[in-house]
């Protein structure tokens, strides 16, 4: 076998099924692994409590789909947030936020018992940074989280004519060095206006269904 990358998308969203406990909720992350996710879900939506969304887009999908959308707020056991990535390592840390659902991605993840990344083998990396690293701001602070981004060797760029689920702005930053994920996450937390950046390693991932062209490589 040789899967596409779309191949190799939707093998590790099916893979993450069988990581769904019966009768449960399901976080569901953003993007189009996720929605690969969403459409595996579909088929056992029978046999599970509903999902709780990360973004609109997921919300919107998952009702098409037939599948409840409970609000966070009113779940009180989360077993599982399954999403995408658009970097991860073989230590299961991760950039997020390409498609800029990144907070609310942050707090459902932040709710649920185990992380499964899912993910095609382009995800893969040695060291993050390649991608650029979303940020989002308050917009009132755009411009002074953007100088002190730069004081940490970073390049940001405002993504233009862009604006989050929560109405705020995202800054994407080029050329950052990560070489200690945990400790820049940190950093950029400490930024006043700063929301939320795009790592995910202080909770990474519990679990990464890679996708490859062999077929779905479990990493733990
Ligand atoms: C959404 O904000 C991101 O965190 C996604 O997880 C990421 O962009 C992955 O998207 P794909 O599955 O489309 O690559």
């Amino acid at each position: 076998i040789n899967m596409t990358q779309d191949e190799q998308k939707q093998a590790a969203a099916q893979a993450a099924i069988q990581y769904v406990p019966k009768g449960s909720l399901v976080g569901v992350g953003t993007g189009s692994t996720a929605n690969y996710f969403i459409d595996a879900l579909a088929t056992i939506k029978h046999q599970i409590e509903g999902a709780v969304a990360s973004s609109q887009a997921t919300a919107e999908r998952l009702k098409k789909h037939g599948i409840e959308v409970v609000e966070l707020n009113n779940a009180d056991n989360l077993p599982v947030y399954v999403d995408g990535a658009d970097e991860v390592t073989r230590h299961l840390h991760m950039i997020k936020g390409g498609g800029g659902a990144l907070t609310r991605e942050k707090i459902v993840a932040a709710v649920a018992r185990k992380f499964i990344c899912i993910a095609d083998q382009s995800k893969l990396v040695d060291v993050l940074g390649n991608f650029p690293l979303p940020v989002e701001v308050i917009p009132m602070a755009r411009s002074y989280v953007a100088r002190e981004i730069a004081l940490l060797g970073g390049q940001p760029a405002l993504r233009v004519g862009f604006t989050t689920d929560n109405g705020n702005l995202i800054l994407d930053v080029h050329n950052l060095n990560i070489a200690n994920p945990v400790e820049l996450e940190t950093t950029l937390n400490q930024i006043a206006g700063v929301v939320t950046n795009g790592l995910f390693a202080r909770r990474g991932a519990d679990l990464l269904l890679l996708g490859t062209q062999q077929g779905v490589e479990t990493i733990k």
